[in-house]
């Protein structure tokens, strides 16, 4: 039985001149543990994906490092021909080592390299968006990003990229991108308990640039606090559905992608995202992570 689409909660932004659901899906989970490997059910990966694009969902995010060369193998196989609203946004700029760490590679090579094998294992001509992933798995580190940038730059004039983007990245990082080639996106971990990037929000907001948390619902430690469980009880909802409906009306250039290995958590979590929020809840949940 197929899906039909539903109104997904928050709407529809723009990257570049790309029009993508506000409510996305973050593929990363759906590989073996730890992101590496295959997933324990191979089929049960294919219904997300299809269920994510059965419900309108046209922004699914990715990279050749989850697997590595998993995620993005899965995604073709559920979903090409892909619909014509469907954009896959992807990273390059970290591999996978034997031991699961996540070392660094951004010289020029490494990047073409990643882009090149972004495109063979999706099944396409160009990717919709690059994100530049920065720092590394304890978060953003400083230091200037334009040899990379550039690289991905030169990418984007050949037509193999459309929109550039950074993830992991310092504000100052950020900066210095817009600087050097239009940025449509910045995806940063943030969440109801990690709100370092307000101010950068609010920034990008002004600018038209969209931001996408990573880990929205905590990443591998889900979260979980008692304003939040509070809160969620007197909704009526689930603490995940608070969390999701929180970030879309925290700034309208905020994009969720959240994970899930699960058609049912897709489904709770495209419907709880919507969830109206009083002023008395805003109140209760701004004592998270302060
Ligand atoms: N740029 C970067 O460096 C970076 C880093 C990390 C992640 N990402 C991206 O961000 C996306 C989101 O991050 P994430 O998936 O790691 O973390 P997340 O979205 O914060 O949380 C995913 C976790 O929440 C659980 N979950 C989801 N819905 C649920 C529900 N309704 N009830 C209970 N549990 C629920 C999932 O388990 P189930 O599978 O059991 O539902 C999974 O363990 C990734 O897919 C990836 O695309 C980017």
């Amino acid at each position: 039985m197929s899906t039909s689409p539903v109104s997904l909660p928050g709407g529809t932004w723009t990257l570049g001149d790309l029009t993508v659901t506000r409510f996305g899906y973050g593929a990363m989970q759906l590989t073996g543990p730890g992101v590496m490997g295959p997933p324990a059910d191979h089929d049960g990966a294919l219904a997300v994906l299809r269920e994510a694009a059965g419900l309108g969902i046209t922004h699914v995010d990715t990279a050749g490092a989850y697997g590595p060369r998993v995620t993005n193998r899965l995604i073709r196989e559920a979903l090409h021909p892909y619909p014509a609203a469907l954009r896959v946004v992807t990273k390059v700029g970290a591999v996978r080592d034997e031991q699961g760490g996540w070392p660094p590679a951004r010289r020029p090579e490494d990047l073409r390299r990643a882009v090149l094998e972004n495109l063979e294992d999706l099944g396409l001509d160009a990717l919709d968006v690059v994100n530049l992933r920065l720092g590394d798995a304890q978060g953003p580190r400083p230091g200037s990003l334009a040899e990379p940038l550039e690289a991905l730059a030169e990418m984007r004039r050949e037509g193999l990229v459309r929109h550039l983007g950074v993830s992991n990245a310092t504000a100052e990082q950020v900066a210095e991108a817009r600087a050097l080639a239009p940025i449509v996106c910045v995806q940063n971990m943030y969440n109801l308990a990690h709100r370092q990037d307000d101010a950068l929000i609010d920034e990008l907001a002004g600018l038209g640039i969209a931001y996408v948390p990573f880990f929205p619902l905590g990443g591998f430690t889900p979260l979980q606090s008692t304003a939040l469980s509070a809160v969620a009880a007197r909704l009526d909802a689930t603490p995940m559905s608070v969390a999701l409906a929180w970030l879309l009306r925290r700034s309208p250039n905020i994009l969720l992608i959240p994970g899930t290995s699960s058609v049912a958590h897709l489904r709770e979590n495209v419907a709880g995202a919507g969830l109206a929020l009083s002023e008395e809840d805003l109140a209760d949940l701004d004592k998270i992570g302060r």
